[in-house]
C-alpha cells in the first residue's frame, strides 16, 4: 500500500489543533493553539468562549500545519476529524472546517471518536499489542476499554459520575489552585504526606469508578477546617487525595488485567501525565508481567496528531463519513 498522509483536526474542548501523520505512526507536522490562559480567569473552560476562539484559530492552525510540513492540501490523502464527544460548539468548528476541505478538495472524511484518538496516541510510540487494555483518564472520561484487534473497542467500565480529571480540577479549585489544577495537585502531592483520611471510592466487583464522593469529602474537609480556623496543609491534602484517587483506579485495572488475559496496557488522556498514576501503573504491570505504554506528555493532552493516527486505523476499518456527518457532544466508543 502506498504511504498515506492524513490531516487530523481536533477542536473538542479548548485546544485547536491540526496535524499531518504518515501511515498512522509518524508525525510530519503539528500545530496546537491552546486556550488555557483565556479560560484560567474563569476557573474552567467556558464553552461559548471556546467556540469563538476555535473560529478565530482554525484556519490559521490548518494553514500553519501544512506550511510546516511543506505540503499542500493536494498532498493529503484524507481528513480525520474529531466528531465527538466534547463541547458541541467547539466540535462544530473543527467539523465544518474538515467537511469544507473534504468537499472542496474531494478527500475522504474520516470520523474519529475523541477517546479513540487518545488511545491511538500510543501508536506514535509503540505498536499496539492485543488483547489490550486502554485506561482512558481525562477531564471528561474515566474508562477501561478492551481491544482485541485494531479499531474494535469494548467498554468494560467507566465512571458513574465525575471524570477523574474533572475531580482533580474541582479539588484544586477548593484549595485555590489555578485551572487546570490536575498538574498542580500532582506536583504538590510529591512533597506532601498522606496524612488526611479520605474515603476510598466504589470498592465493588465492577470495573466502574466513582469520584463525586471523594470530591465532596475533600470539599467538606476544607470547609470544616476553615470553620475551625485551621489552616489546610495543601501538599498533604494533595498527597492524600492523589493516593486514594489513583489507588481506586489501580485496583480495578489489576482485576481487569488478570480476568481478561491482557498482554498490553496503555494509559491515555490528560491524566496519563500524572506522575502518581505513571508510577503505580509501572509497578503493577511489572508485577503482572504485561507491557505498558504511556504516550509522551505532548500526546497525553488533546492534540490532532492522535486524531490523525486513529484516523488511519479507522480508514483501514472502512470508516468513511459523508458530508452529513454531525458533531455529537456525547457518544460511546464502539
Ligand atoms: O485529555 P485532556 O487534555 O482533555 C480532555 O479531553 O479532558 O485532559 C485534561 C485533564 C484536565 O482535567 C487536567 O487537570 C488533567 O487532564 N491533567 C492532570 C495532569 N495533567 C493534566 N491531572 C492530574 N495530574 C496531572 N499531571
Ligand atoms: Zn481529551
Amino acid at each position: 500500500m502506498k504511504d498515506m498522509y492524513i490531516l487530523g483536526i481536533e477542536s473538542s474542548c479548548d485546544e485547536t489543533s491540526a496535524s499531518i501523520v504518515k501511515n498512522g505512526t509518524e508525525e510530519i507536522s503539528t500545530v496546537i493553539s491552546s486556550q488555557i490562559d483565556i479560560h484560567k480567569d474563569y476557573g474552567g473552560v467556558v464553552p461559548e468562549i471556546a467556540s469563538r476562539q476555535h473560529v478565530k484559530n482554525i484556519t490559521i492552525v490548518i494553514e500553519e500545519c501544512l506550511e510546516k510540513a511543506n505540503m499542500g492540501i493536494e498532498d493529503i490523502d484524507a481528513i480525520a476529524i474529531t466528531y465527538g464527544p466534547g463541547l458541541i460548539g467547539s466540535l462544530l468548528v473543527g467539523l465544518e472546517a474538515a467537511k469544507t476541505l473534504a468537499f472542496i478538495y474531494d478527500k475522504p472524511l474520516i470520523p474519529v471518536h475523541h477517546i479513540a484518538g487518545h488511545i491511538y496516541a500510543n501508536s506514535l510510540v509503540k505498536e499496539l499489542k492485543f488483547p489490550l487494555l486502554a485506561i482512558v483518564v481525562s477531564g471528561g472520561h474515566t474508562e477501561i476499554i478492551k481491544m482485541t484487534e485494531h479499531y474494535k473497542f469494548e467498554k468494560l467500565g467507566g465512571t458513574l459520575d465525575d471524570a477523574i480529571g474533572e475531580c482533580y480540577d474541582k479539588v484544586a479549585r477548593v484549595i485555590n489552585l489555578e485551572y487546570p489544577g490536575g498538574p498542580k495537585i500532582d506536583k504538590l502531592a510529591k512533597i506532601g504526606n498522606k496524612s488526611y483520611k479520605l474515603p476510598i471510592p466504589l470498592q465493588d466487583d465492577s470495573y466502574n469508578f466513582s469520584f463525586s464522593g471523594l470530591k465532596s469529602a475533600v470539599i467538606n474537609l476544607v470547609h470544616n477546617e476553615n470553620q475551625r480556623g485551621e489552616e489546610i496543609r495543601t501538599a498533604d491534602l494533595a498527597a492524600s487525595f492523589q493516593d486514594v484517587a489513583i489507588s481506586s483506579i489501580i485496583t480495578k485495572v489489576k482485576k481487569a488485567i488478570i480476568n481478561e488475559g491482557i498482554k498490553n496496557v496503555i494509559v491515555a488522556g490528560g491524566v496519563a501525565a500524572n506522575s502518581g498514576l505513571r508510577d503505580a501503573m509501572e509497578k503493577l504491570t511489572e508485577e503482572l508481567n504485561v507491557d505498558l505504554s504511556i504516550p509522551p506528555m505532548k500526546y497525553c493532552t488533546d492534540n490532532a496528531t492522535m486524531i490523525a493516527a486513529a484516523g488511519y486505523y479507522a480508514y483501514l476499518d472502512g470508516r468513511i463519513a459523508g458530508l452529513d456527518l454531525n458533531s455529537k457532544s456525547q457518544d460511546t466508543l464502539v
